[in-house]
């Protein structure tokens, strides 16, 4: 994991973290946060235990700590945060030692981590859109009813 380790570290990473925090101090819907993050990175893990996909775990850790980061500049940039994500990721990716064929892996997946068309896919980027709606307490939220997700991606009950 010490690339993962070096992703925490760098310093562009912490820095988008840090617009994030202070962007959403007062965000009553779910946060986008290192919580978050780390939610995705380990329930994306345990699928991908439970389904053998042998996924490596650097990568899913990976891709799940940088889903989200472009929602610091998402409405600067462009709408869909997941683009933006990905852009912000490819350097930080380069700079803590993936190579080429592993970097456009997490990307492709950090684009299509909203993407409900990869509901049901067991790679890389099926497992993140997966651990990502799972990782959030809809049934113990003050917000379920305002809160725009449609009941097919809310959380009801506990499933993992
Ligand atoms: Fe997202
Ligand atoms: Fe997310």
């Amino acid at each position: 994991m010490d690339r993962v380790n070096k992703i925490i570290k760098n310093r562009d990473y912490q820095k988008y973290l840090n617009e994030l925090k202070k962007m959403e101090k007062n965000r009553k819907f779910c946060r986008h946060n290192l919580p978050h993050f780390l939610d995705v990175a380990r329930i994306a893990s345990i699928i991908n235990l439970k389904t053998n996909a042998q996924i490596d775990d650097e990568h899913i850790y990976a891709a799940a700590l940088l889903h989200d980061i472009g929602r610091a500049k998402a409405d600067v940039y462009d709408p869909s945060h997941a683009a933006v994500s990905a852009k912000l990721s490819e350097k930080i990716l380069r700079d803590c030692c993936f190579f080429e064929l592993e970097i456009n892996y997490i990307l492709d997946a950090i684009i299509r981590h909203d993407d409900k068309n990869f509901n049901n896919v067991k790679n890389l980027s099926g497992i993140l859109y997966i651990a990502d709606k799972l990782s959030r307490p809809c049934y113990m939220c003050d917000m379920k009813e305002p809160c725009f997700w449609n009941l097919e991606k809310k959380n009801l009950e506990l499933k993992i």
